[in-house]
């Protein structure tokens, strides 16, 4: 039997008061709708559509051709969201698992059970279900007296006897498809909140379908993100359950509380991370590496034996051995070879250094290739803009630059260079040479006595 997921993307997310759509705002830098469509396609679900609406070039920019698109241009509801999917799905033969786009913790474990349980107990509708401490703003589960549901209640709608249930409706649901879209057409609006609730086809079904219900017991993983206060909530989850994955791996965690790592990162055993330590995107960390404290690594790639402190990297590489940081910047494919020393207030962009290359204070070095053993004195600069266009610095190997060096590009200095601390370099050093470009130093003997005027006693 064919299984189906629709999954409800297309509302405002009023209550999260944010510019994006809430589907695609982030839990540790993910839009939420990925952590849907990731796991739906590590699941027994064999074609997904997303209905989407509010933004929806946002969602469709994110998702692309991993699902199929319903759309639906008015907010009236997710009974009248999931009536949108009909054309495409309403036809089709099998089971639907119905998603909410709010819930990024629900797993492809969790999918599989649901799929399962609505299989072999013959529901032709299962509504899942978990029991909540604090079960506000969710839909309550009304059961007759046989403990059979019967229906669900917003909590718009809800008597203040009926606010006290605690079983609530998680927004999941398995269900016969083309008996759900027979049901969708028959929703009315409710007419307090003027919306098609989806909630209503318990009711319509109860009487004469087959409804049951499956409880899910881990509440965490069900919960459905409508403001900030949720997303801060979820992130909590889920970095503490990545960090716990990763200590047991061998990962050393210095106030793991305080870490957070994305979904993605791979992370070797033997690594250590030190406190304030973010690491996200497609990063990944091999054995031996050192990183933070105070650290925020997006995209990066760090070598074996790397240490990392008070720095930031992002969408670049680091090879074996060397030190980035205190107070370095690495960024938009900054490659830096093996048994080199980034330092402090060094920026680096869009540059390759080659091995032992050592640039210890304030530089910036931006589209640049360097090459191995080349010293870049405190203060050096690749002046690679001239307020128009970007220019190219390329130096070899073997190179001194001395402190307070402006090296103008395009420029090119060729191996065995060494250039004199204070020049300003403007035309190409020939392999071997000694450069100094700065004015000469006239020294005016016994004339100092006529600019520096003896102070007041007493004074400042
Ligand atoms: C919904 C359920 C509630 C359940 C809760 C679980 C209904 C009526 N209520 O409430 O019973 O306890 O989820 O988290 O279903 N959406 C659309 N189009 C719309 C409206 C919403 O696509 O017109 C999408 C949203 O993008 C969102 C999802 O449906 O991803 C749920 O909408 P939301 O407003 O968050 O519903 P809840 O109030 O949380
Ligand atoms: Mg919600």
């Amino acid at each position: 039997m064919a299984n189906f997921a629709l999954v409800l993307a297309a509302g405002k997310g009023t209550r999260m008061r944010t510019k994006l759509p809430k589907c695609a705002f982030p839990i540790l830098k993910k839009p939420m709708i990925e952590y849907i469509v990731e796991n739906l396609e590590a699941s027994e679900i064999d074609e997904s559509f997303l209905v989407v609406g509010h933004e929806k070039e946002v969602i469709i920019d994110l998702i692309g051709e991993r699902v199929q698109y319903a759309f639906q241009e008015e907010q009236l509801g997710t009974g009248h969201a999931a009536l949108m999917a009909k054309s495409l799905l309403g036809d089709k033969k099998g089971t639907t698992l119905i998603l909410l786009g709010d819930m990024p913790l629900i797993d492809n474990e969790i999918i599989n059970k649901i799929l399962s349980t609505h299989e072999k107990s013959n529901n032709d509708l299962t509504v899942v279900t978990s029991t909540f401490d604090n079960p506000q703003g969710y839909g309550r589960i009304l059961r007759d007296q046989y403990g059979r549901i019967k229906a669900i209640k917003e909590e718009k709608n809800a008597t203040e006897q009926e606010k006290q249930i605690n079983e609530i409706n998680t927004g999941i649901y398995a269900v016969n498809n083309r008996l759900l879209f027979e049901t969708l057409n028959k929703i009315e609006k409710d007419p307090l909140k003027q919306e098609y609730y989806l909630t209503d086809i318990v009711e319509l079904l109860s009487d004469t379908y087959k409804v049951g219900t499956y409880a899910i017991r881990n509440q965490e993983r069900v919960m459905g993100i409508n403001d900030l206060v949720a997303v801060s909530e979820a992130e909590k989850i889920l970095r503490n359950d990545i960090n716990r994955a990763l200590m047991l791996k061998g990962v050393s965690m210095i106030n793991p509380e305080t870490i957070t790592i994305g979904h993605n990162v791979k992370i070797e055993g033997n690594v250590t991370i030190n406190p304030n330590t973010t690491i996200t995107g497609s990063s990944k960390i091999s054995e031996g590496a050192i990183i933070g404290p105070n650290t925020e690594i997006h995209n990066g790639i760090i070598h074996e034996n790397v240490e990392v402190k008070h720095s930031l990297i992002f969408d670049s590489e680091v090879h074996t051995r060397t030190t980035i940081g205190p107070f370095a910047h690495l960024r938009n494919n900054a490659n830096i070879g093996r048994d080199n020393r980034v330092g402090n207030f060094v920026e680096i962009k869009k540059s390759t250094t080659k091995a032992n290359t050592k640039m210890s204070h304030l530089a910036y070095i931006g589209d640049s290739e360097v090459g191995s053993n080349v010293n870049f004195g405190s203060g050096s600069v690749t002046v690679n803009y001239d307020g128009i266009n970007k220019h190219k610095t390329v130096i070899g190997n073997d190179v001194f630059i001395g402190c307070n060096t402006n090296l103008i590009a395009p420029i090119k200095i060729e191996d065995n260079v060494f250039i004199a601390a204070g020049s300003t370099v403007t035309k190409d050093i020939p392999k071997g040479a000694l450069a100094i470009a700065r004015g000469h130093q006239i020294n005016k003997e016994d004339y100092a006595k006529n600019l520096i005027k003896p102070k007041p006693k007493n004074s400042d």
